[in-house]
């Protein structure tokens, strides 16, 4: 047409930027449809969450404490996740006097983390009681309670930020001294002295830049740095090796005097010193005793004693031939 005369060339640039105008709303309509949806679908799960009722609630006179002794006992619980499986702990009968070392073992799924849960009241019994220097647990307030018990877990939790950082994660007021005093009781501070910003290094995303066991060693300082009277360490040394394992092991007994502690392990070296090892089986305890005991016993302990033994002395041959 511009050819033939019939339209003016700034017609034809008028035209072309008129119809932009009208295409690229459309076009985006598309896309913002499209992320509409998506955001109203997310936006529900969020609320969801937000809104969910807190089962576990301080009670009318929350306990707060500022230090408790650490003597637990569990009278008699019973314990259910609430899903079809059945109990996760049937019938648990233990005393754990103050500054004693409990020790459990047993099959996965035998319910040992199970137990650690209901000690730091993440979920109440379903029956039988809980108590904590004689008084039940749900007397405490949560947030006290919590502030005396700390954990090692086997996936240890770090933040992407300092390991001073991540250290007096559970006490933001500790001063430098302390953090540094907990860090060389869990055999961490030489490692973080020779890394280049020292106790300044940030961390990458879940602790990225560290090796397994140097997580757990900063995991050990972090639970050292609240000073708690309960100690709970689940499978803490399970996924490092045997010279770490016996750094790790060497850091936390000079970490457990005067704690309440308890130990759980797959590998018989880890909690054999315990004053109490509960064997546990199905969510029930089976036995109980110190090592001694049980390897009379000749039953399960003495089972996965044997497993662990014969290892270790097949290896030792191989060595010698
Ligand atoms: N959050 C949960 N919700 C529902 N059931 C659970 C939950 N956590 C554990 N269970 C169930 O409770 C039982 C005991 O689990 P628990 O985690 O205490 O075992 P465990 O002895 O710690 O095992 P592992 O040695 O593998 O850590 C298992 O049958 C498990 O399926
Ligand atoms: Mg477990």
């Amino acid at each position: 047409m511009v050819i033939g005369g019939n339209l003016q060339p700034g017609e034809l640039v008028a035209f072309y930027s008129l119809i932009w105008y009208i295409i690229w709303p459309i076009v985006n309509l598309g896309f913002t449809i499209n992320m509409f949806s998506q955001a109203k679908a997310s936006g529900e799960r969020l609320l969801e969450i937000l809104e969910a009722e807190e089962t576990i609630r301080d009670g009318e006179t929350g306990i707060q404490t500022e230090k408790i002794a650490g003597h637990v006992v569990f009278d008699n619980v019973t314990f259910h996740y609430g899903n079809e499986e059945g109990a996760a702990l049937k019938q648990i009968q233990f005393d754990a006097p103050p500054g004693k070392t409990i020790g459990l073992i047993g099959a996965t799924g035998s319910g040992k983390t199970s137990i650690t849960h209901l000690i730091s009241r993440f979920y109440e019994p379903t029956e039988g009681e809980i108590l904590i220097d004689g008084r039940p647990i749900q007397a405490y307030g949560l947030k006290s309670l919590r502030s005396h018990i700390g954990c090692v877990l086997q996936e240890s939790f770090l933040f992407s930020s300092t390991i001073q950082a991540n250290i007096a994660y559970g006490r933001p007021d500790a001063t430098m001294e302390e953090i540094v005093d907990a860090a060389k009781r869990a055999q961490a501070h030489d490692f973080i002295m020779e890394l280049p910003d020292g106790y300044d290094t940030v961390l990458g995303e879940r602790g990225m830049g560290l090796s397994g066991g140097q997580k757990q060693r900063i995991a050990i300082a972090r639970a050292i740095c609240i000073n708690p009277s309960i100690l709970i360490l689940d499978d803490a040394t399970s996924a490092v090796d045997m010279e770490t394992e016996l750094q790790i092991q060497h850091a936390l007994r000079e970490v457990m005097k005067g704690r309440t502690t308890f130990i759980i392990a797959h590998r018989i070296s880890s909690l054999k010193h315990a004053d109490e090892i509960l064997v546990l089986d199905q969510g029930r305890i089976v036995e109980r005793g110190t090592h001694e005991e049980l390897l009379e016993n000749q039953g399960l302990y003495q089972r996965i004693y044997q497993i662990q033994y014969r290892d270790h002395q097949s290896v030792a041959q191989n060595q010698r031939c």
